[in-house]
């Protein structure tokens, strides 16, 4: 698939108003997306698990208006207005208007909710635009299916499409829509691979991997200290992106086999060792950032110590802060919950965590 063939034929059907609801999931990687090229083009492929608990549900509601230059809408979180949202939507819309050339002829209502506390320090970018993209294309969906006619949009064109537009709105957020594992970028162990949109991981995944647990430590839940704009903007001509980005192909590469083979001691080393790696590309851009907190690495020390006399397969994943997601096999869950309230839940901000699951991805409501 290339770019232009994500541009509509015209539409057929005429549509006034109406509204669509959908409920996406955030998504954790374990292979990190970390640099990017124009139109928000991958530097290297990453994977991700599909969280089930942290979700934003998205209602659009739209009304037909007379076509201008602009775009016409309003954002509510919560029953709350909030225009500071609208600038991050406006890019969106205009980055995707040639996709949807739809956008400018209605009004848009935008009302929506996250399922995790709100200033959790959990992005609600992934799961937000996915909603938002997968609302998009329930309209798109109308204005080209004639019920009772050929003309329908294939089930596989419509989520394809719909990760094609939410990676225009975050990255990562291609990765939040169908699958409970999910590959974004071209990578040529990966059929189907592709940089424009995620797709379901599609080989063999062993059962060792079925019911993942990821418990998130909510260790600072202020504000990003780095936005990931200004994030991915510093690998260019960071002394060691070149080198990063393959190894990112690599880990992928490895990782094929660990999920075959589900060796869950070689999940935990190359799982920890991206998180790592992506802080390490922070520490040594221009400017430089830390974006762990002292009580992150004493969670760190905590799971390796509890992994060493325990001979259990417990892990850490880190986003671009503070906050830690613990891994954990569900075999695991009983003990490893007890290690968490036990051991690190004191370095939790007011003690606060969420207990999440790999789950299977969107769904319209
Ligand atoms: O989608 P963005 O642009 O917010 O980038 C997210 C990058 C990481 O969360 C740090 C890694 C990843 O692959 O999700």
């Amino acid at each position: 698939m290339l770019e232009k063939d994500f541009i509509p034929k015209p539409y057929t059907n005429l549509v006034e108003n109406g509204s669509f609801i959908w409920s996406s999931p955030s998504n954790i990687a374990l292979v990190k997306y970390w640099g990017k090229k124009a139109q928000q083009i991958p530097e290297n492929p990453s994977i991700s698990f599909t969280l089930d608990n942290c979700k934003t549900t998205t209602k659009l509601s739209f009304t037909k208006r007379e076509s201008d230059n602009n775009f016409s809408f309003e954002v509510f979180l919560d029953d709350e207005k909030k225009d500071d949202f609208k600038p991050k939507i406006e890019t969106f819309f205009r980055r995707i208007e040639v996709y949807l050339p739809f956008l400018k002829d209605y009004h848009f209502k935008i009302e929506t909710s996250n399922t995790f506390p709100h200033s959790s320090g959990i992005a609600s970018s992934a799961s937000g635009m996915s909603a938002l993209a997968l609302c998009l294309m329930s309209i798109e969906k109308e204005l080209i299916s004639s019920y009772g006619t050929s003309n329908t949009m294939e089930e596989s064109h419509f989520i394809q499409k719909a990760s094609f537009l939410a990676r225009l709105g975050s990255g990562s957020a291609c990765r939040s829509l169908e699958g409970d594992l999910v590959v974004w970028g071209k990578h040529d162990d990966i059929k189907g691979s592709s940089d424009l949109f995620g797709i379901k991981y599609p080989y063999e995944v062993h059962a060792n991997f079925k019911n993942y647990q990821d418990t998130i430590l909510l260790v600072d839940k202020g504000e990003k200290q780095v936005s990931s704009t200004i994030g991915h903007n510093l690998m260019h001509g960071h002394p060691f992106a070149q080198e990063r980005f393959k190894q990112a192909n690599n880990n992928l590469t490895d990782l094929v086999d660990i999920l075959k083979d589900g060796d869950l001691n070689k999940f935990v080393a190359l799982v920890e060792s991206e998180a790592l790696t992506l802080h390490a590309m922070m520490m040594t851009s221009m400017p430089y950032f830390i974006l762990m907190k002292p009580n992150t690495l004493e969670i760190i020390n905590k799971i390796w110590g509890y992994r060493k006399r325990s001979g259990s397969k417990v892990c850490f994943t880190l986003d671009a802060g503070a906050n830690v997601h613990v891994l954990y096999p569900e075999n695991e869950a009983t003990k490893v919950l007890e290690f968490i309230k036990n051991e690190l839940v004191a370095y939790c901000q007011n003690g606060q965590y969420i207990c999440d699951i790999i789950g299977l991805g969107a769904n319209k409501l």
